[in-house]
């Protein structure tokens, strides 16, 4: 097995992780019926995201948290989120990109819920 090495390989991880999420009862909801998500318009984008995590692209310039404030997430779709993120990674690469994608999900995710806690997003 490898490590994430290019453009290709990101790919992989983007497409093969969304597919488990559209499949996903609560997240494939909230991309699918709720948000309507276009999928070939979501998996480049997600691709640039990672991309410029990793190897400093400069191809994502959004400001995502502001895009998931309208979501109804709730605390534990962080969990399901984030374990399919690391399953995906693990059943495909390993080394030291794949330690860091990890890394920052996990990091990302952490400060979105902080950030949603502190919006009052989980009242009621
Ligand atoms: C429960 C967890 C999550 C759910 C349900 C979720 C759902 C979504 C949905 C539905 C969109 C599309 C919004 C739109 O186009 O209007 C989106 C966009 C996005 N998400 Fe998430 N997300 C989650 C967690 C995360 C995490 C942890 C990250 C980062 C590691 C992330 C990164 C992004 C990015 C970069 C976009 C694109 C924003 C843009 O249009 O610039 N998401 N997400």
């Amino acid at each position: 097995m490898t490590d994430i090495r290019n453009d290709e390989d990101i790919k992989k991880l983007v497409h093969t992780f969304y597919g488990k999420v559209a499949e996903h009862e609560r997240l494939g909801y909230i991309f699918n019926d709720f948000a309507g998500v276009d999928w070939d318009h979501h998996l480049p984008k997600m691709v640039d995201f990672w991309s410029n995590i990793l190897f400093q692209t400069g191809r994502y310039e959004g400001r995502p948290y502001r895009k998931h404030t309208p979501l109804p997430i709730k605390p534990e779709d962080f969990k399901s989120w984030y374990d399919l993120f690391t399953e995906t990674t693990d059943e495909l690469f390993r080394g030291e990109n794949a330690e860091y994608v990890k890394e920052m999900a996990a990091k990302i995710a952490s400060a979105f819920q902080v950030r949603m806690e502190m919006d009052g997003k989980f009242e009621g």
